[in-house]
């Protein structure tokens, strides 16, 4: 069956026991619906009283929303902050100052602790080296950096000076790199030597310089380089600088950078529809507070939890509840350098029991494939440790399948800890649709219900309201103090992308939805355009099809489409037709190989395509479309019942039966 279908027969529900209700920060179902009607009632009152108690102000707001010039919404605009005081210079004084902000497990198992002060120091210094070469408020700085607490210290930093992050997974190409970096404009590259992953030492600075060396950065007049192993790499004089030289002499004062509310914080490429990543721009204010909230609220976060959000900062999970949600709520987070399947598929849980882990959070990929391997070996099941320290489990960044669903509750969280299925995207900042522990009665497989303050809904493609129960587009109808303000450099492709004409001014989230005919719970049903989640990392097939036809020597044309997959949730199906004969059998493996090599170099190892098929051409109806429905069925192994009498060319359908 599948995820599909066996989410819209789910009726098993948990409620929350008596003393988790009585625990809950938020104070049970009650107290979540009077924030609701208190959002209702008086929006702008609601957020205006949340930004006063969840943040602080160097210069206090007096307007909490500019609708002038929709949909460039603005939030809390004539307020001014910094988001990294916010993080950690207002602990200084209370209890949080001396507590354990990091705990830092190496690839290898090494643990290393910092606290809030320490944090502090260490980003503050980090902040004046910045400064001493020449970047300042305003500059954009791209960030390549492995899972490590300098990489928060590199966010951090940034944010302190004013100057806006775009942050650059690990596992991108050069190219990938080289595009982002012409795009942003970035004056300066923080990156490492190496990144350490599953017993590998893997370059970034090599990378970098690879990227650079393609052209078109001459915007970067620095490149600072942390030492993350003893392993020499190339520098280069003049614009090279290790952490250790530009750290020294440098002091562990430095005053942050006030900044308008609405200031960019940060830029974060994400996939679109279009062959081109978007730049997601956030602000400063209204991001940080939603950060802020959502620990506390989805979290339910106390003083003594133990966190642990296992994404990569390169993503907008690793931004919001890695380098700033738990830092502005004061939490213990865990940060892990490392992979799940390392040196075994007993890493998360043994690092639960060791670190006695309370708040766990991850994506179904990962459940899944843990899953998988504790079929296939015992000794790597969860219950060879002892996980009852965890409190609450959450799960993020693609739909849960129940069954994935019920064997995190069961066998990681012993039937004890709330699942929190939070829906939400790098454009929304933060949660938007989740269950509230303590609160909400959940459901496999199903986000439940939308934050206080998210007026989320599901329309039809004129806009209008659906009834529970009828499947539509999900939809924001106001906006959120943490929305994306704008993509950077092309605000026309931000209004086209998330505020379509015919949509009444509501905000695109890009997925389908259905509302339950009970209880009113949303489940998410997938994208409605052609962006794939492949184990939780968005893909546009658009840009996987530019990748392929780049290879100019071999590809004529391609199509990608995703199909269903059990551990990655969607995995990526590469139609090629070649500029030579068809090939077959070790020739077109060898050729397959050759393909995913070069999209790995064009966009990173995550965009490789799980299954390639080769054809004299593709399916086309007469007037030359592409019939893309028909190619997802043939990539997912269906049998063919759409109408292909417009094929030109219906031999080629059993040429693209073959998988390499
Ligand atoms: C897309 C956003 C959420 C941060 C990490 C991913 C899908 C995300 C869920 C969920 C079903 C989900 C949606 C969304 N998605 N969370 N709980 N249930 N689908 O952020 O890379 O911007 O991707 O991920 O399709 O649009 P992202």
């Amino acid at each position: 069956m599948s995820t599909i279908e066996s989410v819209l027969v789910e009726n098993r529900v948990f409620p929350p026991s008596e003393a988790m209700q009585k625990a809950a920060r938020i104070g049970g179902m009650d107290a979540y619906n009077a924030l609701c009607k208190e959002a209702e009632d008086d929006f702008q009152g609601f957020w205006a009283r949340h930004a006063r108690e969840n943040l602080v102000w160097d210069k206090p707001f007096t307007q909490v929303l500019d609708e002038s010039n929709k949909p460039f919404y603005k939030w809390f605009a004539d307020g001014q902050l910094n988001a990294s005081a916010n993080c950690l210079d207002k602990h200084v004084g209370t209890p949080v100052e001396n507590k354990t902000a990091i705990i830092f497990e190496a690839d290898d198992g090494t643990v290393t602790k910092v606290t809030y002060r320490e944090l502090l120091d260490r980003v503050s210094q980090f902040a004046n080296a910045l400064k001493a070469h020449g970047v300042k408020k305003g500059d954009r700085v791209l960030v390549y950096m492995p899972m490590t607490v300098e990489g928060v210290i590199a966010m951090q930093a940034c944010a302190r000076i004013g100057a806006t992050h775009s942050v650059v997974f690990g596992g991108f190409s050069a190219k990938a790199l080289q595009e982002r970096i012409i795009d942003g404009g970035a004056v300066a590259v923080i990156t490492a030597n190496y990144q350490l992953r599953g017993g590998k030492e893997l370059p970034l600075k090599a990378i970098v310089d690879e990227a650079l060396a393609m052209g078109g950065c001459e915007s970067i007049k620095n490149i600072f380089v942390f030492e993350r192993t003893s392993t020499a790499c190339a520098m280069v004089a003049g614009r090279d600088k290790t952490f250790t030289e530009v750290l020294k002499g440098q002091s562990t004062d430095c005053p942050p950078e006030v900044v308008d509310a609405e200031h960019p914080l940060f830029v974060l490429y994400t996939s679109g529809s279009t062959g081109k990543p978007k730049g997601v721009q956030h602000a400063t204010g209204g991001y940080l507070l939603w950060a802020k909230m959502t620990m506390d609220w989805t979290f339910d976060l106390r003083a003594g939890d133990i966190f642990w959000c296992t994404a990569d900062i390169g993503w907008i999970t690793g931004h919001t509840y890695v380098a700033y949600g738990p830092l502005a709520a004061g939490a213990t987070q865990i940060i892990f350098e490392g992979v799940p399947t390392y040196p075994n598929a007993g890493r998360f849980w043994q690092m639960i029991e060791k670190h006695r882990c309370t708040i766990f959070y991850t994506a179904p990929t990962a459940i899944r494939s843990l899953i998988k391997a504790s079929e296939t070996d015992e000794k790597v099941h969860p219950k060879n440790w002892d996980l009852t320290s965890l409190r609450i489990l959450g799960s993020v960044g693609e739909p849960i399948n129940p069954e994935a669903w019920m064997w995190y509750y069961r066998n990681v969280g012993g039937e004890r800890c709330p699942v929190v299925d939070t829906f939400w995207q790098t454009e929304t900042g933060g949660h938007m649709i989740t269950p509230l522990p303590g609160a909400t009665p959940l459901v496999p497989g199903s986000c439940t219900l939308p934050l206080p303050g998210i007026m989320a809904g599901i329309v039809d493609e004129a806009g209008n309201e659906l009834p529970n129960g009828a499947g539509g587009i999900l939809v924001v109808k106001k906006p959120w103090p943490s929305m994306i303000r704008t993509i950077w450099g092309d605000p026309e492709r931000f209004k086209k992308s998330y505020f379509p004409d015919e949509l009444k001014g509501y905000y695109l989230a890009g997925d389908g939805a259905v509302r339950d005919a009970q209880n009113g719970y949303f489940r998410i049903t997938g994208r409605i355009d052609d962006v794939l989640n492949v184990s939780g990392h968005r893909m546009g097939t658009m840009e996987i099809e530019s990748a392929l036809v780049a290879k100019t020597d071999l590809v004529a044309e391609a199509a990608v489409v995703g199909r269903p997959d059990d551990v990655t949730g969607e995995a990526i199906c590469a139609f090629v037709v070649l500029k030579r004969s068809l090939p077959h059998g070790d020739e077109a493996k060898a050729i397959a190989k050759e393909l995913r090599d070069w999209v790995a170099k064009e966009i990173g190892p995550i965009a490789k395509p799980k299954d390639i098929r080769f054809g004299e051409n593709l399916p086309k109806t007469r007037s030359g479309k592409i019939m893309r429905r028909l190619l997802r069925s043939l990539a997912k192994g269906e049998q063919i019942t759409q109408d292909t009498s417009t094929l030109e060319n219906p031999a080629i359908l059993t040429q693209l039966d073959q998988t390499y």
